[in-house]
């Protein structure tokens, strides 16, 4: 089985709760995105949407990260589909060009997206993610 990491970045705690149903259906803890990049097979990266895009660590992190050769799988929260879809294209784009492969895309959309409406996530919200994963990584 390949190796995973689970890293996210999330100011209300919603698209860190994705991160843990991600990341339990991986095998794996939720790592710290303040710390260089793990080195897995398989990276999931998440973030909230925050009015320009992902939040400053993983900015941080698609700046200053070695992505050559791995595969992405990306996931995001956020209110609005078109701003959610748009910051995951963005972050694929970024990625692609550092030599990333993404993976999971859902559509036309590159990861996987969901709409948040109140401060917690869905349980059904949390199930959809943990089956999102469950294919990217074959549990
Ligand atoms: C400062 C800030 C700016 C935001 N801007 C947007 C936005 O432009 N478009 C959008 O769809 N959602 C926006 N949101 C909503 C968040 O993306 C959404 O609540 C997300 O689920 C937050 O994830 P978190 O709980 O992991 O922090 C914003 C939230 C905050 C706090």
């Amino acid at each position: 089985m390949e190796t995973v990491a689970v890293l996210v970045d999330s100011r209300a705690g919603r698209t860190r709760s994705a991160a843990v149903a991600i990341a339990e259906v991986s095998g794996v803890s939720v790592g710290d995105i303040k710390k260089p990049l793990p080195d897995a097979e398989i990276l999931f990266l998440g973030s909230g949407m925050y009015g320009t895009g992902p939040g400053d660590y993983m900015n941080r992190l698609l700046e200053e990260g070695t992505f050559t050769g791995r595969k992405v799988a990306l996931f995001a929260t956020a209110t609005y589909p078109r701003d959610g879809e748009k910051m995951l294209g963005n972050m694929a784009e970024t990625l692609e060009k550092k030599g990333a492969t993404i993976v999971g895309n859902t559509g036309s959309v590159r990861g996987k997206l969901i709409i948040s409406r109140y401060l917690r996530l869905h349980p059904e919200d949390l199930e959809e993610f943990r089956n999102w994963a469950r294919e990217i990584v074959g549990n």
